[in-house]
């Protein structure tokens, strides 16, 4: 068995940043409602020449060049993806040319969430033995995708690309266990209505059959339902609790989904790593672009444990705790003697389920998913 261990990270995001306020300008919205709402100041947004593909070229041989690994040595290539430059060919086959690797490629769809999905796939390629070097991507332009005029999803999605390189470990180390999850009942929440059943045509394209539509409340209820629940259900299968953690990575949707997976979590916004201000959301390259900032802040360091948590369309999520490098004796210790991981589970969901049972009670007058956090 081995572990797959991270051992580089990039990213890349477009040039142009359109702020709040460049957004007062184009739809009827303010810099107030955005900020108060969902904590997006401002997005990168791809300019001419700029495409999945380039960017996660970009973000790809930063991750490679700390991992110190060469495009000969990957083994694989993972791509995750809604916006690929073209139906086919696939943007995976696209990148691993122009990295110069000579290794298999594919693009995994999964929304938001896509980046855990990858994640968690190449870790079974590592952890059979069949692979050594995986390199895992989310990228996204999906600004391609967003309809201008409409306030509701406009002011919400930014464009970029986060890599990791994945490597195979003896040591316990890289993705200690996940959870993915899918729920295609609730798809019609975040769509785009193009594809075979809804082939292009004029007809479609007027009626804007290629824009991401969304029903932000039911999302939102969605996110708060999934994100702290099933980043407990995970920590428990790594027979670790939330103290053990010491940096949740959530997908980036809206800092308020955050704050209330915080709360349910039982844990301090400090131990939440946040950046929606910068990025908004940039869809499966959030968690990516995420982890890369918080190595570069220093939020996070070889030896600790981090949780990646995602959630979008399909609906679908996914968490992943990580152990970056590999444990200390100290660390490692505490992990053996820790109660077993269906304890951990058990006791991680009861705490869960109760502050959450809490929180609506607190929130008899004022539902969950309409709280607001004010900020200046
Ligand atoms: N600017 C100003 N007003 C806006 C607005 C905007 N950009 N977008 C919506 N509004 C208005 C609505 O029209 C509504 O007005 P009304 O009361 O007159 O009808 C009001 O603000 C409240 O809308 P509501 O949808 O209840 O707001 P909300 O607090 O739920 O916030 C979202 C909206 C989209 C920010 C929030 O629902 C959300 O983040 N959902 C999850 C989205 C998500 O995570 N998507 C990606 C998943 S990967």
């Amino acid at each position: 068995m081995f572990y797959g261990r991270i051992t580089g990270w990039g990213k890349c995001v477009p040039e142009k940043v359109v702020t709040n306020f460049d957004l007062e300008k184009i739809v009827d919205t303010s810099n107030e409602w955005i900020v108060s709402r969902t904590g997006i100041r401002e997005r990168h947004v791809a300019g001419d020449g700029e495409t999945t593909a380039s960017m996660s070229v970009a973000a790809a041989r930063a991750a490679m060049a700390k991992a110190g690994v060469i495009p000969a040595d990957l083994d694989l290539i993972i791509v995750a993806t809604s916006s690929p430059d073209y139906l086919l060919p696939p943007v995976s086959s696209m990148i691993q040319d122009q990295l110069g690797a000579r290794c298999g490629a594919f693009t995994l769809v999964a929304g938001c969430t896509g980046f855990v999905y990858g994640l968690a796939t190449a870790q079974q390629f590592i952890a059979t033995g069949a692979y050594k070097t995986v390199l895992i991507i989310g990228a996204e332009i999906i600004t391609k995708f967003v309809d201008w005029t409409d306030r509701n999803t406009c002011v919400l999605f930014g464009d970029g690309a986060g890599a990791v390189v994945m490597q195979a470990s003896e040591q316990p180390s890289g993705v200690l266990a996940f959870e993915l999850g899918s729920d295609g009942e609730g798809a019609e929440h975040l769509k785009m209505n193009l594809g075979v059943a809804n082939p292009p045509s004029h007809k479609v394209i007027d009626e804007g059959g290629h824009f991401i539509r969304m029903n932000g409340r039911e999302v939102f209820k969605f996110a708060t339902r999934v994100l702290a629940r099933s980043a407990a259900e995970v920590i428990g299968r790594a027979g670790l609790s939330i103290d053990d953690v010491d940096l949740v990575i959530p997908h980036q949707a809206n800092e308020r989904i955050i704050e209330v997976a915080a709360k349910q979590l039982g844990i301090s916004m400090d131990k939440m790593f946040v950046n929606i201000a910068k990025y908004g959301n940039t869809s499966a390259a959030s968690i990516p672009i995420a982890l890369c900032e918080a190595m570069e802040e220093g939020r996070c360091k070889e030896g600790d444990r981090i949780v990646m948590v995602g959630f979008g369309a399909g609906l679908t999520w996914a968490s992943a705790v990580v152990q970056l490098g590999v444990a200390d004796e100290h660390r490692l210790a505490m992990w053996r003697w820790v109660p077993t991981a269906t304890m951990r589970r058990a006791q991680n969901r009861v705490k869960v389920a109760a502050r959450t049972i809490g929180l609506k009670a607190g929130a008899v007058v004022m539902p969950l998913y309409t709280r607001v956090t004010k900020r200046g």
